[in-house]
């Protein structure tokens, strides 16, 4: 296998200084824990997978001639650039990237820009990543695209690319429904509909996975069971996957205690207790609520003063966004407020660096600082709290990590607080000063063994390891449908046959489905399709529905085919009238009646159809969501209420149905069939109530299920479309064979 790591970052960033070239480490979660992973299997014994990296290099390199020598220089560090336009980076990375995503995903609505030409952008770049890519992928490769600047790219490279194998992880959260509806209904389709050309899609908390899979059913409908996702030609599996940082590694260059005087010199720490703080440049990190935590803790506890100094690292960040470079004028403001009214002569009460520290300063300063102050106000996961833990090696130190980070989900022992109020982030810093070392130690044990397990390298290996399983899931599924030879000998035995059967579903599998029933009236090539087959000597055709015979006799009574209503209580052959198949008593729906509409107010959306021996609950056009607790109440208490009622309560295409007790389409089928030498026996339906056809018809029959889901029947089709192809090409055989 190899490895095809797609982000929009690269792991170095290329800079251009005097004209020359330069690679430098590039800042943040993302590069961190991919580079970790690749160089944990670089330094692998074994052959291990090979790898490369395709993202933008980090520079706009225009001519042809130094593209040339980019890509030369980036191959030796396998990565493989995507050259990008200044105008696109402006409008994709700055624009919709970092002015619409970013701040939508972390709860920054007020922020949030909505331009046209961002998306417009968006779209193209994520083309370029595609064309990019498509031409790299090998058989055997993975492609593992990241984060939210490349969410369509799964979806064009599955259309250019129908067999790669994709993942595709999020490092950012995914926002509950209510924030992701904010973007306009095109984008958020398009968005969801992108990701989901991954075959996985990885998240860091099970909050981020259930609300991606929310937005899913409420805006494409999609269910899922268990997170797996059946798509007509696609199954995807969304998991979640905490991303962890390389412990072991951390831990022995805390213990060479690297570079002492890297970060900050030991004599301006002296004998202080140490408190860091160290993020990139963002309003999502709280860093100004951190500051005036820390103030506030300096008033409130004067004996801390001249004791204690918060070491504040800020790594600039996207510096052409406007609020980058506001948070930037508060930060300065507010670090020289704190010094200018506790500051002494001899005390700066905030040591302030805005710049990037390579790892070994910073795992030096991890490893000198008795506490890490962690307050973002959203955060997909923060590795600064895991690393800081993973660099403390005789086990002490405190961590005070903000709870809406993906990280204080996994480290509940740190001190918790809500970044939003200031008082909590004083208390916290006095409890963590003041922490006895057994209880800091008592605390980290369990986190630290935590954090050791579930690496960096187990974080991708669970993700990795998943997507074979998956493709051989898939290509089960896929071995399901009606393949050519299988259609061949179909069709060959259909024109061999001198009596032929054909039963056939309506809703689902002649039609798509509609907002209301009454809209999925048939058009007038599928009545010309239906009288045409139904006209072949020796073929005879029934149309199986749970539709009311009111309604079939309405749109299929001039045609010379048989009709079964309501799932099979009403019967009409050929040329005659309709008969009850059985007696039947059908006194229960009164009392059912109230019931059912009780639920149906209780979901805007869900309404009523009433036939003469069966009621549908509808919840087609209702809330997916509230639908789904709605749907098992009321199947619950259908049951309790029906237990000595002779009726059948069943669930189907976003309906429920309760009908006359012994009824089913299989046993109707039957009527239809001499006991011995059916002939030529198809049935074609795409609903629960159609298993009980398939289960019921002789073994020989071609018995076909429209959908991807496991079933009774010998095959699968994709959809509606694919039946009436296939129905056409048999009406044809029938026209040749009276041609001939
Ligand atoms: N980092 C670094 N040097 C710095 C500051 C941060 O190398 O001066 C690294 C840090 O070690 C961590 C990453 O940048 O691995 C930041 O990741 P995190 O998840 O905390 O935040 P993000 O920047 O991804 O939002
Ligand atoms: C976060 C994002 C990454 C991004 C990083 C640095 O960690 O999840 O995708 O690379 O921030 O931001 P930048 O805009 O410099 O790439």
């Amino acid at each position: 296998m190899r490895l095809l790591v797609v982000s929009n970052r690269l792991p170095v960033v290329t800079v251009e200084e005097k004209g020359q070239l330069l690679f430098r480490e590039g800042a943040g979660g993302l590069v961190s824990g991919i580079s970790a992973y690749l160089d944990s299997l670089r330094g692998s014994s074994l052959a291990g997978p090979q790898y490369r990296w395709i993202g933008w290099p980090g520079v706009t390199v225009a001519e042809p001639g130094p593209q040339a020598h980019v890509t030369a220089a980036l191959a030796r560090l396998r990565a493989h650039p995507v050259f990008l336009t200044d105008r696109s980076m402006d409008k994709f990375y700055h624009g919709f990237c970092n002015k619409t995503i970013w701040p939508l995903f972390h709860y920054f609505p007020s922020y949030v820009a909505c331009e046209e030409s961002f998306y417009a952008h968006y779209r193209c770049v994520n083309r370029i990543f595609c064309d990019a890519v498509a031409p790299l992928v090998q058989p055997d490769d993975v492609v593992w695209i990241h984060d939210y600047h490349l969410m369509l790219l799964p979806q064009m490279l599955r259309e250019q690319r129908p067999d790669a194998t994709i993942g595709f992880f999020l490092h950012i959260p995914f926002p509950s429904f209510e924030m992701f509806r904010l973007l306009p209904g095109a984008w958020r389709t398009e968005i969801l509909e992108g990701l989901l050309g991954a075959d996985l899609i990885g998240f860091h908390t099970y909050d981020y996975t259930q609300h991606f899979l929310h937005s899913v059913l409420r805006v494409l409908g999609h269910e899922h069971t268990m997170g797996r996702i059946l798509l007509p030609n696609h199954l995807v599996k969304v998991d979640t996957f905490p991303m962890g940082v390389d412990f072991q590694k951390f831990q022995a260059a805390a213990r060479q205690q690297v570079d002492r005087t890297g970060a900050i010199p030991d004599a301006a720490l002296k004998d202080l207790k140490v408190v860091l703080s160290v993020d990139r440049l963002d309003y999502t990190k709280g860093i100004l609520n951190r500051l005036q935590g820390y103030e506030l803790f300096l008033e409130q506890n004067p004996s801390w003063q001249q004791n204690v100094v918060l070491v504040l690292v800020v790594v600039p960040s996207r510096i052409g966004v406007d609020q980058y470079q506001e948070i930037k004028r508060q930060i300065d403001e507010l670090v020289g407020k704190i010094n200018g009214k506790f500051g002494r002569v001899d005390w700066t009460p905030v040591l302030y660096q805005y710049r990037y520290l390579p790892f070994e300063p910073l795992v030096s300063l991890y490893a000198r600082s008795h506490v890490a102050l962690v307050t973002p106000l959203r955060d997909g996961m923060n590795l600064v709290a895991k690393e800081y833990l993973a660099s403390r090696t005789d086990g002490t130190g405190v961590l005070i990590v903000s709870e809406m980070t993906g990280a204080a989900k996994e480290l509940a022992e740190a001190v918790l607080i809500n970044p939003n109020n200031v008082g909590e982030i004083a208390v916290a810093l006095r409890t963590a000063l003041e922490m006895p070392e057994s209880e800091q130690m008592r605390r980290n044990e369990v986190m630290q063994e935590r954090l050791r397990r579930y690496d960096v390298v187990r974080w991708a290996d669970d993700f990795l390891s998943q997507l074979p399983t998956l493709k051989a899931e898939q290509q089960r599924l896929r071995s399901r449908l009606l393949g050519v030879p299988a259609r061949r000998r179909l069709l060959d035995k259909f024109r061999q046959a001198p009596q032929r059967t054909i039963f056939l579903d309506y809703d689902g599998t002649l039609v798509s489905f509609t907002d209301h029933p009454r809209q999925a009236r048939p058009s007038r090539d599928l009545l010309t399709l239906l009288r045409t087959l139904a006209q072949g000597a020796g073929t005879d055709v029934v149309l199986v529905s749970g539709r009311d015979k009111a309604t079939m006799g309405d749109w299929f009574g001039d045609l010379d085919l048989a009709l079964v209503a309501e799932h099979g209580a009403w019967i009409k052959r050929r040329r005659d009238n309709w008969r009850l198949a059985q007696p039947l008593n059908n006194g229960w729906k009164s009392s059912l009646l109230p019931i059912l509409q009780t639920y149906a107010d209780r979901l805007p959306g869900a309404f009523l159809e009433e036939k003469e021996y069966s009621i549908v609950w509808h919840y087609r056009r209702a809330d997916l969501e509230l639908a789904s607790t709605r749907v098992k109440e009321l199947v619950d208490d259908l049951v309790s209420y029906t237990a000595n009622i002779d009726v059948q309560v069943q669930q189907g295409n976003r309906i429920v149905e309760v009908r006359c007790g012994g009824i089913n389409k299989g046993v109707a089928a039957l009527t239809f069939l001499p006991k011995e030498g059916a002939g030529f026996v198809l049935a074609i339906g795409d609903d629960w109530t159609d298993e009980e056809l398939f289960r019921a018809l002789p073994v020989s029959a071609c018995t076909l299920l429209v959908g991807n889901r496991h079933t009774w029947a010998k095959y699968n089709l994709r959809n509606h479309e694919e039946v009436l192809e296939l129905l056409r090409e048999m009406s044809e055989r029938q026209l040749q064979e009276c041609g001939s």
